[in-house]
């Protein structure tokens, strides 16, 4: 039997299928870059988290991790900039951040590096893997900051706001925990708003305008950057998990 095209929807280890449909590598990495892929990624994981080192999806021993630190997570960090400024903003904070694009990877490591930061941790790799070992009620604060818009209407079920990436998400946030989700796409903003309540979250926005305004400990991110040049409008909204 091929595990290309599993007919019960899961590979041979048990895993699920998903598909990931973004982009895994671009073009080459610096030498510097692989040294860090090499030297710091291992010691910077969160623990097992592929289904191939767990396959049995033992949550994560985030007081291993992090101690009595609260959690973050950032969705898709790409190059790294907002997850260490948050980092160094935040000592007291552990920031988990997903990313399955490896030259992101490379160059939050170069940032890591920069900035000195030792409260965060990568997982190199899908967040719905990340979502399965997750303990329940655990994440604190959730980032999900520019993702993939998937503009074409028979995309829009593999932007992360459908139910299949919101669901697990709201059960490993801690009831009054904060998802911040920020994007320069009008409709993407309409199903933001259609189906993260149905996840179990609220807005919290005091009037109509308020998605205009950046979050006061906001950086720029790379994506927010092209956004601009391309005079599309950036929006900020701010969720609370219910509970
Ligand atoms: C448009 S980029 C935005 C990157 C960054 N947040 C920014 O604002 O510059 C979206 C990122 O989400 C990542 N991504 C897409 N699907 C993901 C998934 N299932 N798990 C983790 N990251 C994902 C992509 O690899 C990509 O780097």
């Amino acid at each position: 039997m091929s595990d290309q095209n599993p007919p019960d929807g899961k590979h041979q280890s048990g895993a699920p299928w998903r598909n990931f449909y973004g982009r895994l590598k671009g073009k080459g990495l610096r030498k510097s870059q692989e040294g860090y892929l090499e030297e710091d990624l291992e010691s910077l994981s969160p623990g097992k988290v592929s289904w191939e080192d767990n396959p049995d999806r033992t949550p994560l021993d985030l007081k291993a991790l992090f101690g009595e630190k609260p959690m973050w997570l950032e969705i898709g960090f790409g190059g790294g900039e907002h997850m260490v400024h948050q980092a160094a903003q935040n000592p007291d904070v552990g920031i988990i951040g997903c990313e399955p694009y490896i030259n992101g990877v490379a160059m939050l490591l170069g940032k890591i590096r920069k900035a000195g930061v030792e409260n965060v941790a990568i997982h190199p790799g899908d967040v719905r893997d990340m979502f399965d070992v997750l303990p329940d009620g655990s994440v604190e604060k959730a980032f999900l900051l520019y993702p993939d818009p998937w503009p074409k209407k028979r995309h829009h079920r593999r932007r992360f706001v459908t139910q299949e990436h919101l669901q697990p998400l709201a059960k490993a946030m801690k009831p009054g925990a904060i998802f911040r989700v920020a994007t320069d796409i009008e409709d993407y903003v309409r199903q933001t708003m259609e189906e993260v309540p149905k996840a179990g979250f609220e807005w919290l926005a005091e009037g109509p305008e308020d998605w205009r305004n950046s979050w006061d400990d906001w950086i720029s991110t790379r994506y927010e950057q092209k956004a601009l040049r391309e005079d599309r409008t950036p929006h900020y909204m701010t969720f609370r998990r219910l509970g």
